[in-house]
């Protein structure tokens, strides 16, 4: 029998990823770590100081992270496995966690209680409460420290509040640095802006001011909050998830589908796209020049790209498809350089050295998973084995991920549980896997690591910026007798 093909094994593409390549090094000017810059572009128009962002996974990334990595001068994007007003509401934290002058602070009558006042502050981790009229005229503040040695909850806020004759307040358009004056030589921490009829228009806090100066690199939008960025799909209510995330103030919508060169991811761009005018849009994953210049065509400000391989995911082994990470990287930022569009590369990163292979590879910035997920910032839970502390991490596309995501769509009763999960065994075919992290402190440390990593990798390469790491890397294929030899070996390691 005569059995026909149409390839030929030469005809195959090779795909290489970050352990089959490392970089020559390359004569350095550089005499310090700190000399380089790793400020780079995130969409076409928001920069970050850092190129590392935080996945849209549900044990990765809601506000906790995204603030952690904001101060730190990346990014994060808050997931989309939550009800919309559980997105919003992460969002929310995040644009109030700090910023030049709250705009919208929260605030209580004087008739409100004692308990109230306290649930309120716990509830949003604040310092105080501004106390106003129906008509939002300033009738005093309430700090932390007024209520908490207070046991009588029922005792009305008028009776605990600084008046408005005691309060230091400032009128609209007031600097950083004179705001910062009035707080010191006052010596208070609160710093409510009211008009000339005493209506509260903002909010200043002493805390906020301090953060500045502690996170100089911080990711901010021009009204000095952190940005962050949310993530939408592509079917159902994702037209109204992206605008309620943008009415909170989301700087980027992401539109996180797994196979992203698809009709309706092209069709999602374009919606949003005309729908909410510039709104800063990032779509994906894709794998292919042919994929990222789709997206980049509907609309995208930023392409992610990886198909499959994070260290959660099992899609090339149950669809058989995929690309390798650095080939990918390198296909699809060839392309994108030509529209001035910056690409993500999404997932598989391993080590510090990865970074510096994906940014030298053509990506703006990188965006990591597992990571992060055994970080204290990470909303996964933390589980106790042998005595070591672990958190849970899992893929989007994992059976128990998507359990979860059917449950909370279907909005069911508690007699249709059981029914509803078999359902989902029945009829899910998993690209995705879950498992456990050991435990790793803080993002900081982490992110500490890998960009401590990059900036080394640049004075390998003798590169100041990222523009130059990308144009004076020289990428060599290494066999897995090089792979073995990076590696520490003939050594019984003890650290
Ligand atoms: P790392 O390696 O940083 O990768 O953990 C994170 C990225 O993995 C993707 N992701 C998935 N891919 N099945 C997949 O094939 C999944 O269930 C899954 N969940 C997450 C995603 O792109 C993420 O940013």
């Amino acid at each position: 029998m005569h059995v026909s093909t149409q390839y030929q094994v030469q005809d195959f593409k090779i795909g290489l990823t970050f352990d089959d390549v490392l970089l020559a090094p390359k004569f350095s000017d550089i005499r310090s770590r700190k000399e380089v810059s790793t400020d780079t572009l995130f969409t076409r128009k928001v920069r970050l100081n850092i190129p590392i962002v935080s996945a849209n996974m549900d044990t990765v990334t809601e506000a906790t992270m995204a603030i952690a990595l904001a101060r730190l001068g990346g990014i994060g994007v808050v997931h989309r496995f939550l009800s919309i007003e559980d997105e919003v509401a992460e969002v929310t934290k995040v644009k109030r966690s700090e910023g030049i002058v709250i705009e919208d602070p929260i605030t209580l009558t004087a008739e409100h209680t004692v308990q109230e006042a306290k649930n309120i502050i716990k509830k949003h981790n604040i310092g105080g409460i501004v106390i106003i009229d129906q008509e939002r005229k300033v009738l005093g503040l309430v700090t932390r420290r007024d209520i908490e040695l207070e046991d009588n909850g029922s005792i009305k806020l008028v009776h605990v509040m600084t008046p408005r004759s005691r309060l230091v307040t400032a009128p609209p358009g007031i600097s950083i640095e004179e705001a910062k004056q009035i707080l010191f030589k006052n010596k208070v921490e609160k710093l409510p802006i009211v008009d000339a009829e005493n209506r509260l228009l903002g909010l200043i806090t002493a805390k906020d001011i301090l953060k500045r100066k502690q996170f100089p690199l911080a990711t901010k939008d021009d009204k000095g909050r952190l940005r962050v960025a949310a993530a939408v799909g592509v079917r159902g209510d994702f037209m109204q998830r992206a605008q309620r995330l943008l009415d909170a103030d989301a700087d980027i919508i992401v539109i996180d589908i797994a196979h992203g060169h698809s009709f309706h991811c092209i069709e999602a761009i374009k919606a949003i796209k005309k729908e909410f005018g510039d709104v800063e849009v990032i779509a994906g994953n894709v794998a292919t020049s042919e994929g990222t210049t789709d997206l980049i065509k509907a609309g995208a400000d930023a392409v992610k790209v990886g198909v499959g391989p994070g260290s959660i995911c099992i899609t090339r082994l149950v669809t058989g498809f995929g690309v390798p990470q650095l080939t990918a990287i390198i296909e699809s930022s060839k392309v994108a350089e030509d529209y001035g569009v910056p690409i993500i590369a999404d997932g598989g990163i391993r080590h510090p050295g990865d970074v510096t292979k994906a940014i030298a590879a053509g990506a703006s910035s990188v965006m990591i998973g597992s990571l992060f997920a055994g970080t204290e910032e990470s909303p996964g839970p933390t589980v106790l084995r042998n005595g070591i502390r672990y958190k849970l991490t899992r893929g989007m596309a994992s059976l128990t991920a998507t359990i979860d995501r059917r449950l909370r769509e279907s909005s069911y009763t508690d007699s249709r549980e059981n029914e509803l999960v078999e359902e989902a065994i029945e009829e899910t075919v998993p690209e995705g896997v879950e498992g456990l992290i050991p435990y790793k402190g803080r993002v900081e440390e982490v992110v500490k690591q890998l960009v401590g990593g990059l900036r080394s990798g640049m004075s390998y390469c003798g590169a100041h910026n990222l523009k130059d790491l990308k144009l004076k890397a020289q990428f060599i294929r290494i066999t897995e007798a090089g792979y073995r030899e990076s590696l520490p070996h003939d050594i019984e390691r003890v650290a």
